[in-house]
């Protein structure tokens, strides 16, 4: 619910004098007016969006890329108003023909698409005639979405193959908004963050789980809490220029492996390495490549601090998308239907043995502005494991026994084939299917 909303709705629920109501009707609006803003170099459209043209024009995965290395994603457009808002955006901005924040997978030539931020299937869309294309070839299974602004081709919207023949445009990407604050330099969806190399006066830039802690108190801040992989993204964006492997995150355990938050906020979102076999009572992340991995309290590292921007508007907590697993797998996996992730895959008859003699071929993705990541914790395998990405060029390929092994495809989509004849005396294969 939006501010003023809430705002009116407050009111409208305590009959107040009406005087008083009118004073605090004008504040409401205007406070919300004039605080609510956009990170940098986004345009705060309609009030609610904030949105950035991408000068590039590239494939899908190259322009959500873009996007992400901003703290934004491809633009999320949910209603009619949204299109016809994002369409004259995008036409002002010189910006004709651009990727959208939805993406489909084609199974069987029956075309699915889902909204980028995994709220799940999309409830509006803006067909141009004979989209969304399906596609029976099992390999070609993932489309991205583009749209062409108003006055180019009416705001309607066309799927592009991932696999074959991929169409190159701009982007719009969106990120969330945020309330004005001039002291804060990484402000961000309603949140100030300040690291720890950063805080004026502080002369240690890493210290104990503990220190740190207290270090954020004396800033009205908390250590950092992480609730989306969007989040988990922008955090990653402060570090990206500075030489950081681990900040200590506002987290603890209270059994092992399992967390609560230092802030009260609930723990609902999660990012931990498949590879982390340590035990301990805190949670580093690693901002190169985003995992989280567990630690003891006492290790010296750099951390991360995050203070609630506008603290008397205890009502107001702008959120980004949530992280929710959509599951599209099947039990047998081999040669089955799409692993979205989160999710496992593993070879035909792992855990039996002797292992069957079998050709299969795994579908493994993310939805539109994240690249899929394979985690491979268990590799014993005698002949070759292959990964495609593109219309006939092996990306890469594992052959015989790792102890990890870790496959990031430049986009949404991925298939894993295999054939085990050599396998029958080996362990197999399991992935972890990570968003990336
Ligand atoms: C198409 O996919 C959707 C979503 O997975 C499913 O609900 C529907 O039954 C499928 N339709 C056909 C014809 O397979
Ligand atoms: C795609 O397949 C679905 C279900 O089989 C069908 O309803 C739809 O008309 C097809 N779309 C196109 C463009 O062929
Ligand atoms: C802390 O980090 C900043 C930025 O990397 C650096 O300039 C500064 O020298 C560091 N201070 C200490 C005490 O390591
Ligand atoms: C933890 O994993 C590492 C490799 O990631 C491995 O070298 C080490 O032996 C493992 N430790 C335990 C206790 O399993
Ligand atoms: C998977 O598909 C391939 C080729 O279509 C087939 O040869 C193989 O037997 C299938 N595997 C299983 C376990 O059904
Ligand atoms: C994979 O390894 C096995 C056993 O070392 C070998 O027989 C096979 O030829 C290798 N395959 C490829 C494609 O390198």
């Amino acid at each position: 619910m939006s501010r003023i909303k809430l705002c009116l709705k407050s009111l409208i629920t305590q009959k107040m004098p009406s005087l008083l109501t009118f004073l605090l009707i004008g504040s409401c609006i205007a406070s919300s007016l004039a605080e609510v803003t956009c990170p940098d170099g986004f345009t705060l459209v309609d009030g609610r969006k904030c949105l950035f043209a991408t000068s590039s024009i590239g494939w899908h995965e190259y322009i959500a890329k873009e996007c992400k290395s901003m703290g934004a994603r491809l633009v999320s457009i949910k209603s009619e108003e949204d299109n016809d808002v994002v369409g004259v955006f995008a036409f002002n901005s010189g910006c004709y023909s651009y990727w959208i924040g939805v993406y489909c997978f084609s199974d069987n030539g029956n075309t699915t698409c889902y909204n980028d931020d995994y709220s799940g299937p999309i409830t509006f869309s803006y067909w141009a005639p004979i989209y969304p294309k399906n596609s029976t070839d099992r390999r070609d299974f993932g489309q991205g979405v583009y749209a062409d602004s108003y006055w180019n081709g009416g705001e309607y919207w066309r799927t592009s193959s991932s696999y074959k023949n991929q169409l190159l445009k701009q982007g719009i990407c969106e990120a969330p908004t945020t309330i004005a604050d001039p002291s804060c330099k990484y402000n961000y969806n309603g949140y100030c963050y300040i690291p720890s190399h950063e805080i004026p006066g502080v002369t240690t830039n890493s210290t104990t789980y503990p220190k740190a802690q207290a270090i954020c108190r004396s800033l009205n801040a908390n250590m950092v809490s992480i609730h989306s992989k969007l989040e988990n993204d922008y955090i990653q964006s402060i570090y990206q220029d500075i030489r950081v492997y681990q900040i200590t995150l506002g987290a603890q355990a209270f059994q092992p492996h399992v967390f609560n938050w230092v802030d009260g906020s609930s723990f609902d979102y999660s990012h931990r390495d498949p590879f982390d076999n340590f035990t301990g009572n805190c949670l580093e992340m690693n901002p190169w490549d985003g995992l989280w991995t567990e630690i003891n309290c006492q290790v010296f590292n750099y951390f991360l601090c995050q203070r609630k921007i506008g603290d008397k508007l205890e009502n107001l907590r702008l959120e980004g998308p949530k992280t929710s697993h959509i599951d599209l797998s099947d039990s047998s996996g081999c040669n089955g239907t799409i692993v979205l992730a989160p999710g496992t895959v593993t070879s035909f008859g792992y855990g039996t043995s002797p292992l069957p003699d079998t050709y299969c071929l795994w579908r493994v993705a993310t939805l539109g502005s994240d690249r899929v990541a394979v985690y491979f914790t268990e590799m014993e395998i005698g002949d070759t494991l292959y990964i495609e990405v593109y219309h006939g060029k092996w990306d890469i390929t594992f052959n015989g026994t790792y102890s990890y092994g870790t496959y990031i495809a430049p986009g949404n989509t991925a298939i894993l084939s295999h054939d085990s004849d050599k396998d029958t005396k080996l362990k197999g294969f399991k992935g972890v299917i990570m968003a990336y």
